[in-house]
């Protein structure tokens, strides 16, 4: 019978028997599918598994010590941090177009992964040799793939997690069988805490696509203060298991007159864009309880500089997307 008990099991036996005494590699997006697929690489083949976690500045506020701190002290796993954000910084600069961002950081994200993997193969003992990559694919990715019945979608999404075939490497892809939810459960299983087992969606192009405009360290830094109080708050009202993703955006080329404190202020709007959905193919707004709304907007105004209003959007997808950008 199908437990994850079962499958992990399962899994640990096939890719001990496959990886023998040679290598892998994996990519840590910071997301459910990477973190769980290594972790299960992890228990099959300890410390012949290397992960890599390429930093390129975009996340929110302390998901890259999740990474560096808990998914380690949960698994045990070796792990190599690329601090790309400068390049990356580097390569946005004066880029205010979606699709352009997307290419920029995809094509950045592929070429920082490729050195940090050609470093690990140089390193290896001979003896030893790196022959295999672990992907977090999961059954509906393959489904969409190769079935064509996903709905088009206008975004170029190139998950930024995912790396393309690499045919210098053989794929484990230990959870090609299965679904979002039962990856889940894997993940519990294998001990990964919480906070990375039942994260919600978040792009791989991060908080770039978050800014609308370009985007720079001090918008960067601004948002994820803003983005931090919100998840706080939604957090603390218990409306995480409600809410499927909750993007939170800053208009950057938009100012506006607000009054804080002893003067007129000429600041930025922080958008709120709370969602319900199944799949993120379509999506409605999500109606908020008025008081954490107001929670929120408070702290945000309070809080974070630059900032002098909150706006709620109330759209569904179709017509907008759930991002922004
Ligand atoms: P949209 O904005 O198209 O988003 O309604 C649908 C879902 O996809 C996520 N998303 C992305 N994920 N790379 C990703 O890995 C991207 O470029 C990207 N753009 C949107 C979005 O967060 C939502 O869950």
């Amino acid at each position: 019978n199908w437990t994850m008990g079962n499958i992990i099991e399962e899994q640990v036996a096939a890719i001990r028997e496959r990886v023998g005494s040679k290598r892998a590699i994996c990519g840590l997006s910071g997301g459910v599918d990477s973190a769980v697929a290594a972790a299960l690489v992890q228990k099959a083949i300890g410390d012949q598994l290397t992960c890599v976690y390429v930093d390129h500045g975009l996340m929110r506020k302390g998901e890259t010590e999740q990474v560096e701190k808990d998914f380690v002290a949960a698994t045990g796993v070796q792990l190599k941090v690329v601090d790309a954000s400068e390049r990356f910084l580097d390569a946005l600069a004066g880029v205010s177009d979606p699709e352009q961002k997307r290419k920029i950081i995809g094509r950045e994200f592929i070429r920082v992964f490729e050195q940090a993997q050609a470093e690990i193969v140089a390193e290896a003992d001979p003896g030893e040799p790196v022959e295999f990559l672990v992907q977090g694919t999961l059954y509906p990715d393959i489904v969409e793939s190769g079935g064509g019945t996903g709905t088009a979608n206008i975004k170029s999404h190139h998950n930024v997690g995912g790396l393309p075939e690499d045919l210098e490497f053989q794929l484990i892809e230990p959870l090609r069988q299965l679904f979002k939810d039962e990856v889940r459960m894997v993940g519990s299983e294998l001990g990964l805490p919480d906070e990375i087992v039942q994260r919600q969606p978040f792009p791989g192009p991060g908080l770039g696509i978050r800014i609308v405009g370009e985007v720079t360290k001090e918008r960067l830094d601004l948002l994820r203060e803003a983005d931090a109080i919100a998840r706080e708050e939604l957090t603390a009202a218990g409306l995480d298991r409600d809410i499927w993703q909750c993007p939170v955006v800053l208009l950057a080329d938009v100012r506006s007159v607000g009054v804080q404190g002893d003067g007129r202020t000429y600041g930025h709007p922080i958008v709120l864009r709370p969602v319900s959905s199944e799949d993120a193919m379509t999506a409605d707004w999500t109606r908020m309880p008025y008081d954490v709304l107001g929670r929120i907007s408070t702290r945000i105004t309070n809080e974070v500089n630059d900032v002098n209003r909150v706006v709620l959007d109330v759209t569904s997808k179709p017509p907008g997307t759930i991002e922004w950008e």
